[in-house]
């Protein structure tokens, strides 16, 4: 090679030393970041293993507090809870009722742990209902958004009784966020934050969770959850909901929708939150099972691609391990 062919730039340079590479890297990842969604079942008596999720189970309430309690060990400082009930019903019933299992878990985990941890809860019927979907039927079998809309403002005032720190609104019915903040307010919990899940979309990625939660749901939530083709309408979602009051807004699934994540960031003046949900976790997990990926590195790329594409916090079963990983 003569002179004149050697290259001038080298952007090697700046990959030539662990040292280095820290010096310039442009995304953070840290423990605090990371918010570990959990399941809670009612009358458990024994943890029960997710297969589809492994790693992953349905916590007696007991089990749920030691988690509460490694998590925030290890600097978490968010947990996301989910409940499922003994008894499901058409109605949803369990989610509204101050003594189902979300809203006893909820008081369970605020006397463990107190401010420690941000207490976070679904605010959705489909854990509760018979039918699965995340709100209540019309005669017909269509979601009715508005009938819906009525349990949703019952239901996050009782998790605000219960002494939740921000709720969770995942249903997607319009007007959410405005009626959950409304029944707050009237309620005298104005310090209740809403994290609303801004652009949620119809996901096939979504099916470990099916089984976490021991849903029935025949068909899909099409109706009411976006299309995977739309961006603009997830950043319209999104924004929507801040009008409407959300402290935070999430964008879920993550991978599939880290264009949408950006958009969403750079056109919302609130923190941002990604769900990487129970089917990206299976991905992962069912390949490093298989011996095709490195595990953990697998673990840390995804969060740090989750982290690169604008969210300031990140939903994800790994989290506890994940913050070991980073110490
Ligand atoms: C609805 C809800 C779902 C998830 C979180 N909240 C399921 C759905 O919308 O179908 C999925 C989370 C995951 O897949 O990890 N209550």
């Amino acid at each position: 090679m003569s002179d004149f062919e050697r290259p001038v730039l080298r952007p090697r340079r700046l990959r030539t030393t662990p040292a280095m590479r820290e010096l310039v890297a442009e995304t953070t990842l840290r423990p605090s970041q990371l918010v570990l969604p959990l399941f809670v079942r009612e009358g458990a008596s024994e943890p029960k293993p997710i297969s589809s999720m492994p790693g992953v189970v349905q916590h007696t309430r007991d089990t749920l507090l030691k988690a509460v309690t490694e998590a925030a060990e290890a600097g978490i400082r968010g947990v996301m809870l989910f409940g499922i009930p003994e008894v499901k019903d058409p109605l949803g019933s369990g989610g509204l009722d101050p003594d189902g299992i979300l809203n006893v878990a909820i008081r369970d985990v605020i006397a463990e742990v107190g401010d420690a941890v941000v207490v976070m809860a679904d605010l959705c019927l489909d854990e509760f209902t018979d039918h699965g979907h995340c709100g209540v039927l019309t005669p017909d079998g269509q979601v009715d958004n508005d009938a819906t809309l009525e349990a949703y403002a019952a239901m996050g005032v009782a998790q605000a009784e219960a002494g939740v720190h921000l709720v969770a609104p995942s249903g997607m019915m319009d007007g959410q966020v405005a009626v959950i903040r409304a029944a707050l307010d009237s309620a005298g919990h104005t310090d209740t934050g809403i994290l609303a899940y801004g652009a949620k979309y119809a996901s096939a990625f979504y099916g470990p969770f099916r089984e976490a939660v021991d849903s029935s749901l025949q068909g899909d939530r099409r109706t009411y959850q976006q299309d995977s083709r739309n961006a603009l309408e997830g950043v319209r979602e999104a924004l929507l909901d801040v009008e409407q009051g959300a402290d935070m807004v999430m964008v879920k699934p993550a991978l599939a929708y880290l264009d949408v994540l950006r958009q969403v960031r750079d056109a919302v003046d609130v923190p941002v939150a990604a769900y990487n949900i129970s089917g990206e976790y299976a991905m992962v997990e069912a390949a490093a099972a298989n011996g095709w990926i490195d595990r953990e590195p697998a673990i840390l790329e995804t969060l740090t691609a989750i982290r690169r594409a604008g969210a300031d916090v990140i939903l994800t079963y790994w989290a506890t391990e994940a913050a070991g990983l980073l110490r």
